[in-house]
């Protein structure tokens, strides 16, 4: 990091660099997620994704008011460098160490740099800003170290993740360093046979799951906690909607800042729902390890394209889910499981959400790919997709509801 001088200008520049980061870092996370084996890592992962979109929020609001319509402008090409660079790690732990001990920990020392040597009165808003996303950083850096010292147990992943992290600091060191503001050079080589191992064509589970590609057939509803078990063991397969999701903050280039974060928090939502499921499930004396788990889910949606895949889940499967998930609030609530009605309630309220999400972004993806069909056509399509490939029970009966309806 260039040394810190008290100038607006220069302290503009950083926060560009610190924004296009923190965002960029969504990305890359997005794309890894699925091939991240240790359950609770995913999770941990899904609200780090979230929370950097927040940061980045943060930072481009406070860059509006400093007059800077385009945050991106000169600074996206060479944050992209860096993730690019660091998208070719082989191993989970070496993104981890890469992204976290490498980048994360460069940029909040960074925003500490800037929170001493900034002007106290003048630019004042930036100050509780950079404090908080401090705190969450902490956190996140916290997080990393605690986890890098369970999984890299071998002196093999110990020297891969040192080199890694050494090729991290001159990548870095190569684009001026986090801020941006030094010197320039050309990027260093990765280590010997590194290429991208992404997208990801199986989400991976640790070797606590039984792994399978279907879901696990409906129960008759009679059977109250049977039918109970299945629904919230489905929540926790969730974790296919948000890995989908994560493939595609990756995977979709060029779009606009406010896509990669609507996609973040869907993301984030999706692995949240799948703790709800986790969370249900272990009130009710299960861990969410003792039942099949099913990765079909993914695995269909990545035969497909992003605009497929999101156009599928937003336009098909969520919209589609909301009958069958009113039903259950109203069935909770007669058999006065409170706990169960309120966790679906919450879950509408984030569907909802997601199903506005899916009309506001897939025309935009249908433009990003040059698709030539109306809407209309493609929602077809993705239902048709859907109703050939879907392995989850719940989808399928509402999808051939839905057909009948017509007929
Ligand atoms: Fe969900
Ligand atoms: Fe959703």
């Amino acid at each position: 990091m260039a040394e810190f001088l008290n100038d607006a200008k220069l302290n503009i520049e950083r926060l560009k660099y610190f924004q296009a980061f923190e965002i960029q870092l969504c990305r890359l996370l997005g794309g890894w997620l699925a091939g991240v084996a240790r359950w609770e890592t995913k999770h941990e992962l899904g609200l780090h994704i979230w929370q950097n979109s927040e940061n980045s929020r943060d930072l481009r609001t406070r860059l509006w008011e400093l007059r800077v319509t385009n945050p991106d402008r000169d600074v996206e090409p060479e944050v992209l460098k860096v993730i690019q660079a660091l998208s070719l790690a082989q191993h989970d732990y070496e993104l981890i160490a890469g992204l976290y001990l490498g980048v994360k920990k460069q940029l909040t020392k960074a925003y500490e740099a800037y929170l001493k040597s900034t002007y106290s009165v003048y630019d004042f808003p930036t100050i509780p800003i950079l404090k908080r996303l401090i705190a969450t950083n902490h956190e996140q850096l916290q997080w990393a170290e605690r986890e890098l010292a369970l999984v890299t147990d071998k002196g093999e992943k110990k020297r891969n993740m040192q080199r890694w992290l050494r090729y991290t600091e001159e990548v870095l060191s190569a684009v001026g360093g986090i801020d941006g503001q030094g010197e320039k050079a050309d990027l260093p080589l990765p280590p010997p046979a590194y290429s991208s191992v992404l997208p990801f064509a199986e989400a991976k589970r640790d070797e606590r799951f039984k792994v399978q590609m279907s879901g696990m057939p409906m129960p008759d509803k009679a059977e109250r906690l049977e039918w109970l078990v299945w629904q919230f063991a489905n929540y926790a397969a969730e974790m296919q909607a948000a890995e989908t999701l994560a493939t595609m903050l990756w995977e979709t280039e060029d779009m606009s800042w406010e896509f990669y974060f609507d996609i973040a928090r869907h993301c984030w939502d999706e692995v949240r729902h799948s703790k709800l499921g986790e969370t249900r499930l272990a009130e009710l004396g299960y861990h969410v390890t003792d039942f099949p788990c099913s990765v079909g889910s993914y695995a269909w949606r990545q035969l497909f394209d992003p605009v497929i895949r999101y156009c599928a889940l937003t336009y098909i499967i969520e919209a589609g889910s909301f009958k069958f998930k009113h039903e259950s609030y109203q069935d909770y609530l007669a058999q006065g499981d409170t706990e169960s009605a309120q966790a679906i309630m919450f879950d509408i309220v984030d569907e909802t959400m997601h199903v506005r999400w899916g009309s506001k972004w897939v025309p935009k993806l249908m433009e990003h790919y040059a698709y030539t069909q109306t809407l209309e056509d493609l929602v077809e399509e993705c239902r048709a997709i859907t109703a050939k490939h879907s392995v989850a029970p719940a989808q399928r009966v509402a999808i051939e509801k839905e057909l009948a309806a017509r007929a």
